[in-house]
């Protein structure tokens, strides 16, 4: 009973919110590096090019590029079987049209591989992370199909490079999220519906490909789609919310349909005819689909919606989705977003249910503020009990309902910055990092009570949960 034997026991990262170094080495610029801070009262700015006097957080972050050998200690000494992170594709490919790769960006990405397996752990990397090349702009990035072949040509580079030291990979980080953030998953600045829809078909036929040529290289690679773990509960039993709820998981899980079978399912193809939406399908692409399936299933999960009349699916740019109902059973992070433990397990039998394919949690935590104190502790109980009561659940996923879950890499192990505001203060880390909103400190690193508890947890195989 319990958590298997080898379950891969972690954190995750991405790139663009850990590493800084946004210019060096040869690295270009990507869509992420020009998305400035979110204020109270505004969004992340999308800017043309990076401007003189605007604050971008990406530039810095917290310096992981220069610090990873300090951070990955670290997470050893938490006894991590596994560090999510992703490769900044524009570290390889900095104009992500280039002939040939950047040599610097390869070697760095040898080193921190090298050093994860130093330590035993095992790296899994997600392709795309919320960054697209700013050079693919001016092919209108992921809704050209040109785009298709730079991303094999980056995915064949590094493939072949790492093989050997990688066998996990995730092609698209939230690939849903299309339809929610289109600039972070694809670097398209748009509400239109047809634009995005050919920006995912792109996505699709991409990752189809790419896990056709994983497992071509090294027949040991295991590639997974990675999905943002939308719950959708209906307001009331009227079955009128429970078919908008349904409606609201369509729109999401639809991803993960045409990810996990190879084709695009029958409620969105009559939603394409119904709107118009046309797919720019050639000859072929059908069977890239059904031969590029996934082999696992990663997600993230951070909470669940309430849908009725009142909240009407609503996809707003930036903000992701909004659906209006509080749910009265929840509490809430100090950002808003309901925490919901059960809904892990439940969400885990839907995906499971579906696919009947292996399942790992690649993200959950809390963004919280944490208090450093005069001594330099920091005493984060929230962060603990947040991590508990979802670990709880994914117990019983494993247990009681008998689901295959690979591991469990908690969201930014160590503090980095927020993807929705580009802020510091939305922490979710066991390790804290001196840094603020703005970016000035001294990037020091401390361990919080949080450090320890998932040391004690991992030493213990997930023993002491109770
Ligand atoms: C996920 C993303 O959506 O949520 C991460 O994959 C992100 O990149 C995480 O950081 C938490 O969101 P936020 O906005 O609190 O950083």
């Amino acid at each position: 009973m319990g958590f298997p034997k080898g379950f891969l026991w972690g954190g995750a990262t991405a790139a663009n919110q850990c590493e800084g170094a946004y210019n060096e080495d040869g690295k270009g610029l990507s869509t992420a590096d020009v998305m400035t801070a979110a204020t109270p009262d505004s969004s992340r700015e999308i800017t043309d090019g990076v401007i003189e006097g605007k604050y971008y957080p990406s530039h810095n972050a917290v310096d992981h590029y220069h610090r990873y050998k300090e951070d990955i200690a670290l997470f050893a000494e938490m006894g991590f079987k596994a560090y999510r992170m992703s490769i900044a594709w524009s570290r390889i490919f900095p104009n992500g049209d280039d002939e040939t790769p950047n040599e610097a960006g390869l070697k760095h990405y040898d080193e921190v591989f090298d050093t994860c397996l130093q330590y035993g752990i095992e790296p899994m990397v997600t392709l795309s992370h919320f960054e697209t090349p700013l050079g693919l702009q001016k092919y209108g990035s992921w809704t050209n199909r040109k785009v298709v072949d730079f991303f094999l040509r980056y995915c064949e580079t590094v493939f072949t490079r790492y093989k050997g030291k990688v066998k996990y990979w995730m092609t698209f980080n939230e690939i849903n999220v299309m339809s929610t953030k289109p600039w972070m998953a694809a670097g398209v600045h748009t509400d239109d519906e047809q634009t995005r829809m050919t920006g995912a078909y792109h996505h699709f036929l991409a990752s189809a490909k790419a896990v056709q040529l994983a497992h071509s290289i090294d027949p040991e690679n295991q590639v997974g789609m990675m999905y943002n773990g939308h719950v959708a509960y209906p307001a009331s039993s009227d079955p009128e919310d429970v078919k908008r709820a349904n409606d609201f998981m369509h729109q999401m899980l639809f991803y993960a349909d045409v990810q996990c079978r190879g084709y695009y399912p029958a409620y969105k193809l009559k939603e394409f005819e119904r709107e118009g939406i046309v797919l720019p399908i050639q000859d072929g692409d059908e069977e890239e689909l059904r031969k590029g399936t996934v082999d696992f299933i990663s997600f993230s999960y951070y909470l669940t919606h309430v849908v009725g009349e009142e909240s009407p699916l609503r996809f707003t740019g930036l903000n992701g989705v909004k659906t209006g109902y509080k749910n009265p059973h929840l509490k809430a992070s100090e950002w808003g977003w309901p925490i919901d433990p059960a809904g892990l397990r439940y969400l885990l039998n839907v995906l499971y249910d579906r696919y009947q394919l292996p399942l790992i949690v690649v993200e959950n935590g809390l963004g919280a503020k944490d208090k450093v104190e005069e001594d330099g502790s920091i005493h984060d109980p929230y962060r603990i009990d947040y991590l508990k009561d979802h670990l709880r659940e994914l117990k019983k996923a494993i247990d009681v309902d008998g689901i295959p879950v690979m591991g469990y890499t908690m969201w930014g192990p160590i503090d980095i910055i927020s993807a929705s505001k580009g802020e510091m203060s939305k922490r979710y880390g066991f390790i804290h990092v001196d840094v603020d909103d703005e970016g000035n400190g001294t990037f020091k690193r401390s361990k919080k009570d949080s450090f320890y508890w998932y040391k004690e947890v991992i030493a213990t195989n997930g023993g002491n949960l109770n």
